[in-house]
């Protein structure tokens, strides 16, 4: 298993460290996933891969071949995946269960290889390890042929946009090295592989556990003429494709350590850029020309994909953090609505309506998610319908943001079309997504302007509008008190409204049930509405048992600071239930009405409510009278 080029690396390091160093710095770098199943034989090709191109030290050689002869699989030789396995608990299963990032190198290029593992719930791994690779390997057992999950794959493969595929048909040792085998598969692979775009990829016969094709050409399959997967790795055209598009900079940081000095800091995505070129940023579409290229040593003459770098501009233009810079003649565009696929992490669905945040190269925005066009079967590629997204879920879904941003499609640049979801209070990473194109309807809608505005409206009224928002339970008191409320404030001249979700819902919103997603789209509404009224200087009550803080805090964020105040009506469960006004809880209790709040929907209580009232402590009026004496000191 020694080649030219392995020798030469081990013999360099060995006599001439500096020297190895410095050539390694110059190697071109190839990102590459690994995707199979559990026992196709993945983890085996890596550290075959690793081992060969002697990219292993000595004492965890050492320790492989300890642990081979204690749990290996592979009678007395060296059990190749150990090496890959990191977790122990894993090796005890025989499966890999995280995205486990290896590093090795040969002569001509040093490898980043992500593994991922083959279950189906870690369809969140396979798209983390893909989002960066330029390459990827799917593996087929050469007994089994193309499976479910070979299909599944190509199709994430696909929809990740990774442009060069190999299809590695591992354990031909197992099927006598026939070709006939393998022409078989590759057919069938073949047919399936044009459905989904992949129309170029290269097929390699192998044994991964005898080394067959992995770094040298094997003799027991003469009848292929192909290189072996390692010389196919080192040749894949990755870097030039990058640097041929039109060039983009993701602003990471503005650096301005003095007055004098004012760069933009980033990493160049794609294309290239030397000092004099015209240069736009986006959103804002100003323009100015690049003055220097720096970097921490010599300014450079040019800076291409792959590069991180400071630029400095011939004018004071206004930039900021997530801004793009592009070349003034080839910008991306500006939208704040998509169509996008998005592929679901969370063990809570996806809910159109709500708001999440967008990660989108150094940008972060609100964004919400209409109900999915569809979603797809990744397994028979089927386009389902669905009203939200699951656990593993891909779907097709418009986007709207609250904000423009600066995009591509995620086909042209991945930095600047493909984006992360991450839910606004738990923090977690909930999705990720790729931009298809603009929605065309967003750039023909523009803000009108008009003359009577918000001040001078609330100025007719005699006050500003105020949004008062009751949450909590069924049957809470909320009606009761904000009714109490409007007469009192009505006395006294002021313009109010009651947006009450029994009378709401017997119109603007008849079409909405109790679901999770329907009261998200409830609450959404109703935000809106209530933003209205404030806008026409009224004082809105809005009486909604609004279960989820997420849709609360959109409500809140509609409308200035100061305007939104949270009242929570705070009544036990056991209370409200006792109270059974309109006899719901009764019905619920047994069994007839299906979602309700409190029972077999969640109720979220507020954390920091502006006022809480105690139902328990307080009649209604004085309740009525607790909020009309808070509004009067606020
Ligand atoms: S919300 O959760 O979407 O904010 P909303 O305030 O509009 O609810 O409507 C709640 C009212 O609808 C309740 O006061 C009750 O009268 C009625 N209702 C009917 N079914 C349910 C249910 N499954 N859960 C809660 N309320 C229900």
């Amino acid at each position: 298993m020694t080649s030219a080029y392995e020798m030469s690396t081990s013999d360099l390091i060995a006599e001439d460290i500096e020297a190895y160093l410095l050539h390694h710095q110059h190697k071109s770098l190839l990102r590459f996933l690994t995707c199979g199943s559990v026992d196709d034989g993945k983890s085996t090709l890596i550290g075959r891969m690793l081992y060969d191109s002697k990219m292993i030290f000595e004492d965890q050689l050492a320790a492989l071949e300890v642990d081979s002869r204690k749990v290996g699989t592979q009678g007395g030789d060296i059990d190749f995946a150990l090496l890959v396995d990191g977790l122990s608990a894993e090796r005890e299963q025989g499966i890999t269960i995280d995205v486990a990032y290896r590093f090795f190198s040969t002569d001509k290029r040093k490898f980043i290889v992500a593994d991922t593992p083959g279950h189906e719930q870690y369809t969140r791994n396979m798209v983390t390890g893909a989002s960066t690779a330029d390459a990827a390997i799917i593996l087929i057992d050469a007994r089994k042929g193309v499976l479910t999950q070979t299909r599944r794959h190509s199709y994430l493969v696909s929809l990740l946009g990774i442009r060069h595929v190999v299809l590695a048909i591992n354990k031909m040792d197992l099927v006598d090295y026939r070709q006939d085998r393998f022409d078989e598969i590759l057919a069938d692979y073949r047919a399936f592989a044009a459905q989904i775009g992949i129309t170029d990829f290269t097929a390699i016969p192998m044994s991964a556990l005898k080394g067959e094709n992995v770094t040298e050409p094997s003799s027991k399959m003469a009848w292929y003429a192909g290189a072996p997967l390692l010389r196919w790795l080192e040749d894949a055209p990755v870097e030039d494709d990058l640097q041929a598009r039109p060039f983009r900079m993701p602003v990471q940081w503005v650096n301005r350590p003095d007055l004098d000095f004012r760069g933009f800091s980033g990493l160049v995505s794609s294309g290239v850029i030397r000092p004099g070129d015209r240069i736009k940023a986006l959103p804002s579409g100003r323009e100015s020309t690049v003055a220097r290229i720096v970097t921490l040593g010599a300014d450079l003459p040019e800076a291409v994909a792959g590069q991180s770098v400071t630029l400095t501009l011939n004018d004071e233009i206004d930039i900021s953090r997530g801004d793009v810079i592009a070349l003034a003649g080839q910008p991306p565009e500006v939208a704040d609505q998509f169509e996008s696929t998005i592929v679901w992490f969370d063990d809570e669905a996806l809910l159109p309506g709500r708001p999440y945040l967008m990660k989108l190269g150094a940008r972060t925005v609100t964004a919400q998610v209409a109900e999915p066009k569809y979603k797809v079967n990744v397994n028979t590629l089927e386009k389902l319908a669905a009203t939200r997204l699951e656990l593993n879920e891909i779907g097709v879904c418009n986007l709207s943001l609250s904000a423009p941003i600066a995009f591509d499609p995620y086909v042209a640049n991945k930095d600047l079309g493909g984006f992360i979801l991450i839910d606004r209070l738990s923090n977690r990473t909930v999705g990720a997504g790729m931009l298809h194109f603009a929605l065309r309807r967003s750039q023909n809608i523009h803000w009108q302007a008009m003359d009577v505005d918000k001040a001078a409206r609330a100025a007719a009224m005699g006050h500003k509008g105020r949004v008062i928002w009751f949450t909590g339970l069924s049957g809470s008191g909320k009606s009761t008190i904000a009714n109490l409320l409007e007469k009192r404030l009505h006395a006294e001249g002021r313009h109010t409204y009651v947006l009450d979700g029994d009378n709401v819902r017997h119109g603007l919103n008849r079409d909405l049930g109790f679901t999770d997603v329907d009261r998200v789209e409830n609450i959404r509404r109703v935000a809106e509405v209530s933003r209205l009224m404030v806008d026409a200087g009224l004082i809105v009550m809005v009486s909604f048992i609004s279960p989820f803080r997420a849709e609360r805090q959109l409500a809140r964020e509609r409308v200035e600071a100061g305007e939104f105040v949270e009242v929570f009506i705070d009544t036990p469960l056991a209370e409200a239930e006792r109270r059974d006004v309109k006899g719901l809880y009764a019905k619920a209790r047994a069994g007839d009405l299906k979602n309700f709040t409190g029972i077999d929907s969640p109720y979220e209580a507020p954390e920091s409510p502006e006022i809480r009232i105690d139902t328990t402590a307080m009649t209604p009026e004085q309740a009525a009278e607790a909020i009309y004496v808070w509004l009067n000191n606020n």
